[in-house]
């Protein structure tokens, strides 16, 4: 019987090391991990970064510098993985020396209780069974722990403010909506990024007519690009409402808003697929309209030396990488032009444009958007100075709104000194242009090996040959 309660107060023991060294291990495996993952996003990224970038790390030599980075990186994280590892290790250890002292107990006891040998083989297996299964528990609990974390996550994903629903459907504009003969109003609008940031937009208050074109000026930072995105409630407004066609738009579904609006931004994103499918990406139009579109917003001149072969145009290959930035602009033109709505908005979409393409493309959008609202964001003046209105924003408020030529006639007027401050820019460009060109020594025949010296010779080899070019030799 004493024997019998030695085996039992040895086997507490045995159990009461298993229990007390399952804590440390999951709160050691818990932190690793988390280290490990942390230290993996650096690496990742690093990656990424190398392969964007490749074309200017190499143009830079800096391939060394970048490959000892990434290295560094990797290290960091292997360290946490290692020990990791060393800590699972560190439990196996000590688990199969306890199972081992679980199977020599339970071997003893079952040869001291004399039990059968078939019996005391199960023993022996079950116990081996039981020092693996509560190993097995250990690193389950502990990675169990770990996958609450990711839950952690979601739940806080979860209660980020979502968008307004995308469609309500007691209030749904009707099809024709906006038609042409509708206006578009805002009223007192304020618009905050954030609560505890100042208002960008303050008390907006401007009506547009139907069909009407109207061009938005104002400094950097004035609001404009906030205006348009407050048009499409991609920032809700903290004040006030915008009424298009008699619709307050933050009553209707976003899907419905959106679809019915356009805007066109001076970053345009295509995807990757054909010209067809970035410029009617639903295939709701003919061929033929899409090729008629991108010949009155001039595409298919400015890119058909890629493509020999004008009818094969719109099955032409595209990428975000492969066309430059004033045609991307480009095919989202006809991309809005193709889509018809009666509301469009440009950011800058011409920005990227010469002078005389933006001219002919303006030319365009009053041919083919007559009846529809067109609201231009320009920097270039001379992009907007015939639309029908002209918005100035000043800080958040509206500065000036009238005709251009009521605009021009008004004595200090903001419109007004833009206008002269831009004229003079390019007199004064040029001017400054020719008075350093007149001063410029003649091009230097000797060539020094230094970046430096290298850099001034290319420049003034170039502005020599401006300077011989304007004087037509
Ligand atoms: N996501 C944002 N979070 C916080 N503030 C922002 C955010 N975007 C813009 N702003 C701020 O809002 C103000 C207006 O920005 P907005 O982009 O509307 O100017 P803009 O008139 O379009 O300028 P630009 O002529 O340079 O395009 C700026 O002061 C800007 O710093
Ligand atoms: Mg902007």
């Amino acid at each position: 019987m004493a024997r019998y309660y030695s085996h039992r107060s040895n086997l507490k023991q045995v159990a009461w090391l298993y229990i007390r060294l399952a804590p440390p291990y999951i709160r050691a495996s818990r932190d690793l991990r988390r280290l490990e993952s942390i230290s993996l996003s650096p690496a990742f990224a690093g990656f990424d970064e190398l392969l964007r970038g490749l074309a200017h790390i190499r143009a830079f030599g800096m391939e060394k510098r970048y490959q000892n980075s990434f290295y560094a990186k990797v290290d960091k994280f292997q360290s946490f993985d290692h020990c990791y590892w060393l800590v699972n290790c560190w439990l196996r250890w000590r688990y199969d020396c306890l199972g081992s002292v679980i199977v020599l107990l339970s071997t003893l006891f079952a040869l001291w209780m004399k039990v059968r040998d078939g019996s005391t083989a199960i023993v022996i297996v079950q116990a081996g069974v039981f020092a693996e299964a509560s190993r097995q528990l250990v690193r389950v609990a502990a990675q169990l722990e770990l996958d609450f974390n990711s839950v952690e996550r979601v739940i806080e994903y979860l209660d980020i403010p979502q968008e307004a629903p995308a469609i309500i459907e007691d209030h749904r504009p009707p099809a024709f909506w906006p038609s042409n003969s509708g206006k578009l109003v805002v009223e007192n609008l304020s618009v905050k990024y954030a609560p505890a940031l100042p208002a960008v937009l303050r008390n907006l208050s401007f009506s547009i007519e139907p069909s009407e074109k109207i061009g938005v000026v104002g400094r950097t930072g004035s609001g404009k690009s906030t205006l348009a995105m407050s048009l499409l409630r991609i920032i809700e407004p903290v004040g006030g409402r915008i009424i298009i066609d008699g619709i307050d738009i933050s009553t209707i579904g976003l899907e419905d808003l959106r679809k019915r609006i356009t805007i066109v931004s001076q970053d345009v994103s295509l995807f990757s697929g054909t010209l067809r499918s970035n410029l009617d990406p639903m295939e709701e139009h003919s061929p033929e309209e899409c090729t008629e579109v991108m010949k009155r917003c001039h595409l298919d001149s400015v890119i058909v030396h890629k493509e020999n072969d004008r009818n094969a145009l719109l099955n032409m290959p595209v990428n975000q990488g492969s066309l430059s930035g004033g045609e991307r602009q480009l095919v989202a033109l006809s991309r809005a032009i193709l889509r018809g709505t009666n509301v469009i908005i440009m950011d800058e979409a011409t920005s990227q444009i010469d002078a005389q393409l933006d001219e002919n493309i303006q030319k365009t959008i009053r041919e083919e958007l007559g009846g529809a609202i067109v609201i231009t964001i320009a920097h270039r003046l001379k992009t907007i100075i015939d639309y029908d209105r002209i918005l100035v924003l000043d800080d958040g408020e509206i500065a000036e709104f009238g005709t251009p030529k009521e605009l021009l006639n008004k004595d200090g007027g903001v419109f007004k000194e833009m206008k002269t401050e831009s004229d003079s820019d390019f007199s004064g460009e040029d001017d400054e242009t020719h008075s350093v060109i007149g001063t410029l020594p003649p091009l230097p025949i000797t060539f020094s090996t230094s970046l430096a010296t290298t850099t001034n010779v290319l420049t003034s080899s170039i502005l020599y040959l401006s300077t011989e070019t304007r004087n037509g030799k």
